[in-house]
């Protein structure tokens, strides 16, 4: 490969050659969101060129989903393959390398899970320490895995997601860690990237956006992005925003905040999103909608994902088909359009949900009789 340190006069944005921090090799194929994308954020001369090769996932065609929905085509943008296995990867990465131009030793989170993954991850690389506040007994085993093996300093809060940001709040107040959640806007800027990547990939954006929502971070983030491309004079239109709650934790749905909220679905178990009035702007400007599924079609979901599209995303993810099912069995999907559904974490994070849900498997004598006998051809 050859290797030149000049950025070409006019890269397209979204060009892996793109120009990026100093050191990144052009024609590298997963130069990281600050070295693609980076004229579009705010990074000075001073912001190291962080990267764990974040961004460029997958955009994949559904055919049997689109069969299901009846969408001219339907497209799932697979987050599980960022480096940590989550799209929190995108803003993680920003948010990291300013908190390291700024001088911070720490970085703090509140987290279900795959923010934590994120956050001790980026801050190990940038030699920074991690704090990371997690609800107790609900956080799945692979994230929690992640936080230990990144090296982070793991707190199990008796609490739930909202009481952890709560008491991330009140640290950001005493001073001396910096906060990563997505109430520190570098991290939505971000997550913007995703949407750039769909225009970059589809030539325009899609009629439909469909997105789980937790904290509500993600669906402003795409929202923001979307904007921004038009303003950039690189998109014609904008998508419609269709958001998915889980039932028991549908605090924008039902426009309240829910003390309990309870989902299988850990990633989205939260009852007052910290941006819930940044994604009900999205969903208002964009014509959208935001709506609640039930943790039966979101297990319905995940299973059709794994079984009919090969693809294995975490039950949170799983809240975006879900929700378009839900849209097209009521007949209120617009036939023939376009639609990106956003499967923001990877299967494994959760496996327990994968392994609760299946039947043992057969204990066999190691005999082609036996297996014949047991595997039924
Ligand atoms: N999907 C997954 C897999 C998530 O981990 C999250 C949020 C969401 C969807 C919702 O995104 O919060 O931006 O609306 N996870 C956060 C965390 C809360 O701590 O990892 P959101």
């Amino acid at each position: 490969m050859i290797v030149s340190s000049s950025s070409p006069p006019s890269a397209p944005l979204g060009s892996p050659a793109g120009p990026g921090p100093a050191g990144t090799p052009r024609g590298l194929r997963h130069p990281g969101i600050l070295a693609r994308y980076g004229r579009l954020l705010p990074l000075t001369a001073g912001t190291p060129p962080l990267t764990l090769g974040e961004g460029d996932t997958p955009l994949v065609r559904a055919p049997a989903l689109e069969r299901r929905t009846g969408l001219g085509q339907l497209w799932l943008k697979c987050e599980g393959g960022n480096p940590t296995g989550s799209f929190k990867d995108r803003g993680m990465v920003l948010a990291v390398a300013k908190a390291a131009e700024e001088g911070a030793r720490a970085v703090v989170c509140a987290s279900t899970g795959n923010t934590s993954a994120a956050a001790a991850a980026y801050a190990a690389r940038s030699g920074l320490t991690a704090l990371v506040l997690i609800p107790d007994g609900y956080v799945a085993l692979g994230k929690l895995a992640q936080a230990f093996a990144y090296g982070a300093h793991v707190l199990s809060i008796q609490g739930n997601f909202d009481d952890a940001l709560r008491l991330v709040r009140e640290l950001d107040a005493h001073g001396g860690v910096t906060v990563v959640n997505s109430i520190n806007h570098y991290r939505l800027q971000g997550q913007q990237s995703a949407a750039w990547e769909i225009c970059d990939e589809l030539g325009a954006a899609p009629d439909i956006l469909a997105i789980p929502v937790g904290n509500a971070g993600n669906v402003s983030a795409y929202w923001m992005g979307f904007r921004r491309y038009q303003d950039e004079g690189l998109i014609p239109a904008l998508p419609r925003m269709y958001g998915f709650q889980a039932e028991g934790a549908a605090a924008i749905v039902r426009d309240t905040v829910i003390a309990e909220p309870a989902t299988r679905a850990t990633a989205i178990r939260i009852g007052n999103p910290a941006s819930r009035h940044l994604a009900v702007a999205a969903r208002d400007e964009s014509g959208g909608l935001i709506e609640a599924v039930t943790d039966e079609e979101i297990a319905e979901a995940y299973e059709l994902l794994a079984r009919e599209e090969g693809i294995f995303a975490e039950p949170a993810s799983a809240a975006s088909v879900a929700g378009l099912l839900r849209l097209a069995r009521a007949g209120r999907l617009p036939e023939g359009a376009t639609a990106v559904c956003v499967l923001t974490g990877h299967g494994l994070k959760d496996p327990a949900f994968a392994v609760e849900r299946a039947p043992a498997a057969p204990i066999v004598a190691p005999t082609l009789d036996a297996i014949l006998a047991a595997a039924d051809l």
